[in-house]
């Protein structure tokens, strides 16, 4: 099957990609290389550098027409956005609401979302949070992902688009880029395979649902099989994540351990053999004290659950940072 994939240069579109590459589809791959890069485009998927608002995108649907979409591309800086929250509803909103178009007008048979399960809930939402909590998206970033779950209700109630929208947690694994702003598995990873010295904003007690790359994408490919024709448009938003919460300072406390451990099986020493301290430094404003989502409904209709434990997942993250060198 035709499946096209956005933001397929990106960290876990480009391992969606790699997992539809396997199962033997054909995939295109529409990425503007802003944050995605071309050595993580798996070769067997053709390729197009295009920005989703550009006009080019009407061209590329006439002449490939896939049958699905996984849309994947998006500008994910939250800070970012409320510096350029104009920026942000152009990509996230406007170019989402435009790509359901495109694939509605070709006759796309699904279109998949990523959204966020990390940033839309209300604050207060009692923990895990569930689809049917109240969410108070508070970024311009979470307004955008909300807003775009919405426009694919309104698509399947008078189209008859069929849809889903995965709520992913913060996700983490290999590729991941250690310059994005929620990322710290992957910044704690870069820099202490690099012994450097990485930094915990705010005092480490804020707590995240870290849900691995390859269970992401186990959930977007059990979101490709499932038939849904007979499902309610509310049934089509499921939240992706582990409903366990971790810590940033559990989580440093666990890439510290497998850098020392690496430093002293190579005989040298992380961080001079010493125990790994981190450093702190000025919490981020607007940032959530504790996130966690259950993933209940996943579960039940996409028989989904995740595969890898914190402590596995971590370390496969390492490892990868550590040979990138
Ligand atoms: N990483 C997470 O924890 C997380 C959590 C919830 C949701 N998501 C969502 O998952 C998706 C993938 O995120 P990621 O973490 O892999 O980020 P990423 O930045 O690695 O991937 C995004 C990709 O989209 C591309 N892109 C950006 N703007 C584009 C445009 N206008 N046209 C074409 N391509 C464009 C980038 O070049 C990049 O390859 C995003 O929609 C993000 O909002 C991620």
């Amino acid at each position: 099957m035709k499946m096209l994939v956005t933001g397929g240069a990106g960290f876990i579109g480009s391992h969606l990609v790699d997992a539809l590459v396997a199962r033997g589809h054909e995939v295109l791959v529409v990425d503007d290389l802003s944050t995605g890069r071309m050595d993580q485009v798996n070769a067997l998927a053709r390729f197009y550098r295009l920005d989703i608002t550009s006009q080019l995108m009407d061209e590329f649907f006439q002449k490939e027409k896939p049958q699905m979409v996984f849309h994947l591309a998006a500008q994910i800086n939250a800070r970012k956005s409320v510096e350029r929250p104009d920026f942000d509803a152009w990509v996230n909103a406007w170019g989402s609401v435009r790509l359901v178009q495109l694939a509605l007008e070709h006759n796309a048979s699904k279109f998949i979302f990523a959204s966020t399960g990390g940033a839309i809930y209300a604050d207060d939402a009692q923990l895990p949070a569930t689809e049917e909590s109240a969410c108070k998206p508070i970024s311009p970033y979470a307004i955008t992902k909300y807003f775009v779950d919405q426009y694919l209700a309104m698509y399947g109630m008078y189209h008859g688009m069929d849809w889903i929208s995965l709520r992913y947690a913060n996700v983490y694994g290999p590729r991941q880029n250690a310059l994005g702003e929620a990322g710290v598995i992957a910044v704690f990873s870069q820099a202490l395979a690099a012994n450097q010295q990485p930094v915990i904003f705010g005092d480490g007690k804020q707590t995240r649902d870290f849900v691995y790359v390859d269970d992401v994408v186990s959930a977007n490919l059990a979101a490709l099989d499932l038939d849904t024709s007979a499902f309610d448009h509310s049934e089509r938003v499921m939240n992706i994540g582990t409903g366990r919460e971790a810590s940033v300072k559990q989580v440093f406390d666990m890439v510290a351990a497998l850098a020392l451990q690496a430093g002293s099986a190579q005989g040298g020493s992380a961080q001079g053999g010493k125990q790994i301290e981190p450093v702190y430094g000025d919490a981020k404003p607007g940032d959530k004290l504790r996130s966690a989502i259950d993933a209940a409904r996943a579960g039940r209709l996409l028989g989904w659950q995740p595969a890898f434990t914190l402590e596995q997942g971590i370390a496969k993250t390492y490892e990868w940072f550590a040979k990138q060198g």
